[in-house]
């Protein structure tokens, strides 16, 4: 298992899916972990499952006030910040013609902007712990479309430019920053009754890992990342996606 022993770290959307998931594996890696969320009972019920090496704050990501709190918070309890995990995010499934730009607009707030305020938020902090690593959880939806997810599709897509962007201005702070784009996973994202009628199950089949992914696919990367093993990777796009993306028969 990765050795997080001493690092500190904050991870949005950590009341449920991949984020508590991240969550759990951090502080088992050895980490001490803030958790955000906007969902505060499961939030508070994770981190409290989690002992002592946990702690829960409310975190809307779209918020700069509520970013300065999440990293006060971090400080005053547990001394330093040392990763960021850019997690949190939403999925909103709709044909473009039935999409508002104000529905557009709220979804890259979440997804994209949220991540830009993180980055922007923790800099300080982890420049003074002497540097850094921020994961931004992107998406193969980062790397094409899909119908009906026009919004989710452009704020994944911007992830990978901020990440690029974030690496060059923070590397001089010993802050790496670098995207994760996971493929199909099983959360309630996936589970939304959305998607339902459609048979997942024969889809994932089809893969070169033919299985549909689980959390703890993606946190074995995420944690990789925030440790020191990884030393040498920046501003890069690591996807764990069982091959999706790498083409059809
Ligand atoms: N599940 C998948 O197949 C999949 C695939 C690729 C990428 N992702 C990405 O992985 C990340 C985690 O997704 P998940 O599958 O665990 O979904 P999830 O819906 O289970 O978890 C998302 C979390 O983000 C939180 N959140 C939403 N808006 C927020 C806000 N404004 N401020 C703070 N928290 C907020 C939610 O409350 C929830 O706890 C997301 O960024 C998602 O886009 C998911």
């Amino acid at each position: 298992m990765t050795n997080l022993d001493g690092k500190v770290a904050l991870i949005t959307g950590a009341a449920r899916g991949m984020g508590e998931s991240h969550a759990r594996h951090f502080v088992a890696s050895g980490a001490k972990v803030v958790l955000g969320d906007v969902l505060d009972e499961p939030g508070r019920a994770v981190a409290d499952s989690l002992g002592e090496h946990a702690y829960y704050v409310h975190l809307d990501v779209t918020s700069e006030a509520a970013w300065d709190a999440a990293v006060a918070v971090a400080i005053s309890r547990f001394g330093r910040l040392d990763v960021l995990v850019n997690n949190a995010g939403v999925q909103p499934i709709s044909p473009m013609a039935d999409t508002s730009a104000d529905d557009f607009r709220h979804c890259l707030d979440i997804n994209t902007v949220g991540q830009f305020i993180g980055i922007k938020a923790v800099t300080a902090a982890m420049t003074e712990a002497g540097g850094g690593s921020i994961v931004n959880i992107s998406s193969t939806n980062g790397f094409v479309g899909a119908p009906g997810m026009s919004a989710y599709t452009a704020s994944k897509f911007a992830i990978r430019g901020l990440t690029r962007c974030a690496a060059l201005e923070l590397g001089h702070a010993g802050i790496r920053v670098n995207s994760v784009h996971p493929g199909g996973v099983d959360t309630a994202m996936t589970r939304d009754p959305e998607w339902e009628g459609q048979d997942q199950s024969a889809f994932f089949a089809t893969l070169p890992v033919p299985r549909i992914g689980q959390p703890a696919d993606i946190s074995r990367m995420v944690a990789w990342l925030a440790s020191d093993e990884s030393a040498y990777a920046s501003g890069a796009e690591f996807l764990v996606d069982g091959g999706l993306l790498a083409g059809r028969y």
